[in-house]
């Protein structure tokens, strides 16, 4: 028998992302809407281990959309991967009445809702918050677009200064294991090269690109890495290596940083997280379990949490050889 779900607690954990609280509101929003009641769960599983909750209303959600950040604040918890803090967490849970979870977030959220799920039986939705887009079941997670949209509008800054003094620029951008926001943001503000986690270059491979750069007629370029990136030297060793081989060039580095997680989210998230945290608290109403909402053509559909972790995400090879085409 179904059981009805009266109480769903929501929140967000691990690296913050713009559409977070577009998210919290969209589910709590829907909670109202089906007179169900809606628990905000601060700082994840480190405020659901010390019972750090907030009712939420349809109000008192008012005025997030357009926000960056997460309202119910964010945390990588230690304890919670301990069963002894997993406990305290479902203890926690039971005395506010909380029957159900919407855990917004990435892999380590969703490994964590997971486990607990097994010990614990209490049914989930996870929505993809992340900026690094890297979550398998999902074309675009919350706060890709966004990022995408902070570090084009970067390079293009870094760009007028870079052609006025004739230097090259080595740009890193976040992306720890996957190269998505490099490769987009890379080809949507004309980079020369691009590096990758996914496809080693090769020292050698870069020098000669450089070198075919300036012998173009090129006389600034952009090479914007991945902070993952495989060739196996970070951007100021990259610096270093090129100003050694090839002193025509002067070259300086930009590390983007968390400035790229930050910042008002775009109109794409926002319609996105709005869509999610409906399917979200609808599937938990329809008895669904332990799945990932996730955006596939368009259609917001479900992924079951372990294939979400397990499930490798592939870079569009296609945006490479573009890439290629692009920097003649
Ligand atoms: O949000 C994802 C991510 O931005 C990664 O690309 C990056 O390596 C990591 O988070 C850094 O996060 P933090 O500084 O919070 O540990």
């Amino acid at each position: 028998m179904l059981k009805s779900i009266k109480k769903i607690g929501v929140m967000t954990s691990g690296g913050d992302s713009p559409g977070m609280n577009a998210a919290i509101r969209s589910v709590a929003r829907t909670c109202a809407f089906y007179n169900i009641e809606c628990i905000g769960i601060y700082r994840g599983y480190e405020g659901m281990i010390e019972g750090d909750f907030k009712d939420l209303t349809a109000r008192s959600v008012k005025g997030i959309i357009n926000k960056g950040g997460t309202i119910l604040k964010s945390a990588r918890s230690k304890l919670f991967r301990t069963e002894e803090g997993r406990k305290k967490a479902y203890d926690k849970l039971k005395e506010k009445d909380i029957d159900s979870l919407v855990v917004i977030g990435g892999d380590g959220t969703f490994t964590g809702a997971l486990i607990f799920n097994k010990e614990y039986d209490l049914p989930i939705m996870g929505i993809p918050g992340t900026i690094d887009n890297d979550i398998f079941g999902t074309s675009h997670t919350l706060g890709y677009d966004t990022a995408l949209n902070t570090v084009v509008d970067a390079i293009d800054k870094i760009r007028d200064t870079a052609s006025s003094h004739n230097r090259l620029f080595f740009i890193e951008v976040m992306g720890r294991d996957v190269g998505h926001i490099a490769l987009n943001a890379g080809i949507g503000a004309g980079a020369e090269e691009i590096l990758i986690p996914e496809e080693d270059l090769g020292l050698e491979r870069l020098l000669e690109s450089l070198r075919r750069s300036k012998k173009s007629g090129k006389s600034s370029s952009i090479v914007v890495v991945a902070e993952g990136d495989k060739i196996g030297k970070n951007v100021f060793e990259l610096k270093d290596y090129v100003e050694e081989n090839m002193t025509e060039y002067e070259v300086r580095v930009s590390v983007l940083g968390h400035m790229q997680r930050g910042g008002t989210p775009s109109c794409f998230d926002r319609v996105l997280a709005s869509r999610m945290g409906v399917k979200a608290v609808e599937s938990l109403i329809k008895g669904e379990n332990n799945y990932m909402v996730g955006l596939l053509n368009d259609k917001i559909t479900l992924t079951p949490l372990n294939k979400a972790v397990k499930g490798k995400v592939k870079i569009n090879k296609e945006l490479i050889r573009v890439s290629d085409i692009m920097t003649i």
